[in-house]
C-alpha cells in the first residue's frame, strides 16, 4: 500500500515537500496544492515553482489542478504532461470553501450530478480524442468527498464516477459540510471502495490518519486499499510514512532541523519577517499537537515578532516540551 502527502494549500509548499523527503521520506507521492484553471492557460509564479520538477528532485510528485472546465482541463493537462513530463493529473472535487464551491469548483462540483457528469464526459471525450491523436495521456485521478450537504449523495456520485475512466479514487468521507470536523463516514467509504474496485479503479483512504496504527486499521479493514494520504497527521509526526515502513520515528533533533531549515529557506525566498512567521505558524497549527507541557514556550514562541527571536524561541519550545508522537 502507498502512502501519499496530501496536498495543503499554503502549507505544503516546494519547500516543506522537499525538506520533508530528504528527511523523513516514506511517502510514494506528493500532491500540489491545486492550481485552478483559467481560459489564458497561463500557471502563475507560485503555480510554475509548485510544478517545475528541478524543484521536486528525489520524489514523486501530482500535479493538482481545480475546475469545471473540460476544455480548460485538456489544456491544463496537456500543458502538464508536455511542457513537465508529468504522468499523472489531479482533480480536485473537495475544496470545501465557499469561494471556490460558489464557482461550482472543488466540492462545488459534486453539489449538482448532472454537472458532474457533464464535466467528467467533455473531460474523458476531449482526452480520448487526444489519444487518438498520438497524445501520451497522463493518468486522471479524481481526489472527492462524498457529498455536498449529506451523505447519502454518495450514491448518486458514485453512479457519476463509475461510468469514467478515472484511474484512481482519493476518497475523504466527509461532506462539503462537515468541512475538516466531525467522524469521518466509514461505512459510506466502505460501499464506494467496494464498487470502484470492482470496476477496477485504484483507491486511496484519505482522513484522520495520524498514527500508524490507524494505518494499520485501515489496512486490516480494506486489505486491497491501493494507498492512503494523510495531511494533517503528517504535519503533525513527519515521520508517519517512514515508521509505517519500518523506520524509526521523529526524534526531536530532526523535528528541530526540519522547522529550522524550514524556517532559513522561508526566510531567504520571502525576506519579509512578519510574512515568514505567518507561513510557520500556518504550519505549526499542526505540528504543536507533536508536543506537550509547555503551553508557555509555545505561547512565546508565537509573539515572537523576529525570525531571529523566533527561531530562538521554537528553538526552546522544541527542546523543553515532551515530544508525544
Ligand atoms: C489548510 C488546508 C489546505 C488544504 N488544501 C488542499 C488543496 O489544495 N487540495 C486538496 O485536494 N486538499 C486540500 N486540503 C485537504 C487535505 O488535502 C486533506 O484532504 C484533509 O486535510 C483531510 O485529510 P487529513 O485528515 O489527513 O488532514 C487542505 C486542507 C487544509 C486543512
Amino acid at each position: 500500500m502507498q502512502i501519499f502527502f496530501a496536498p495543503m494549500e499554503g502549507i505544503t509548499s516546494v519547500s516543506l515537500r522537499s525538506l520533508h523527503a530528504k528527511i523523513f521520506g516514506g511517502c510514494d507521492k506528493y500532491f500540489t496544492p491545486f492550481i485552478s484553471t483559467n481560459d489564458s492557460v497561463k500557471l502563475n509564479g507560485r503555480e510554475k515553482e509548485d510544478v517545475d520538477p528541478d524543484n521536486s528532485k528525489g520524489y514523486t510528485l501530482v500535479p493538482q489542478i481545480i475546475s469545471n472546465d473540460p476544455d480548460q482541463s485538456l489544456l491544463y493537462i496537456k500543458l502538464l504532461k508536455e511542457r513537465y513530463s508529468y504522468d499523472e493529473i489531479n482533480i480536485n472535487m473537495g475544496c470545501p470553501s465557499g469561494t471556490v464551491t460558489a464557482k461550482n469548483k472543488g466540492s462545488g462540483l459534486i453539489r449538482n450530478t448532472d454537472l458532474l457528469d457533464e464535466y467528467l464526459d467533455g473531460l474523458f471525450e476531449g482526452a480520448e480524442k487526444l489519444a487518438g491523436d498520438g497524445f501520451d495521456l497522463p493518468d486522471i485521478t479524481v481526489k472527492t468527498r462524498i457529498g455536498y450537504y449529506s451523505e447519502d449523495e454518495y450514491k448518486n456520485i458514485l453512479d457519476v464516477f463509475l461510468r469514467y475512466p478515472v484511474k484512481q479514487f482519493i476518497i475523504h468521507p466527509r461532506t462539503r459540510n462537515e468541512f475538516y470536523g466531525g467522524s469521518v463516514h466509514m461505512d459510506v467509504f466502505s460501499a464506494m471502495y467496494d464498487e470502484l474496485k470492482k470496476k477496477g479503479a485504484l483507491v486511496c483512504y484519505n482522513g484522520d490518519i495520524k498514527t500508524v496504527s490507524d494505518l494499520e486499521d485501515i489496512v486490516k479493514r480494506f486489505p486491497d486499499l491501493d494507498a492512503v494520504m494523510t495531511g494533517r497527521g503528517i504535519l503533525t509526526d513527519p515521520s508517519l510514512g517512514r515508521r509505517f515502513r519500518g523506520g524509526r520515528g521523529v526524534t526531536r533533533e530532526e523535528y528541530l532541523e526540519y522547522m529550522e531549515s524550514l524556517l532559513d529557506i522561508y526566510s531567504g525566498r520571502i525576506g519579509n519577517d512578519k510574512f515568514v512567521l505567518a507561513k510557520m505558524k500556518d504550519l505549526w497549527n499542526f505540528s504543536v499537537n507533536a508536543f506537550c507541557g509547555n503551553e508557555k514556550g509555545y505561547k512565546e514562541m508565537c509573539k515572537a515578532v523576529s525570525v531571529e527571536s523566533y527561531r530562538i524561541c521554537m528553538r526552546q519550545y522544541i527542546r523543553n516540551s515532551d515530544l508525544r508522537v
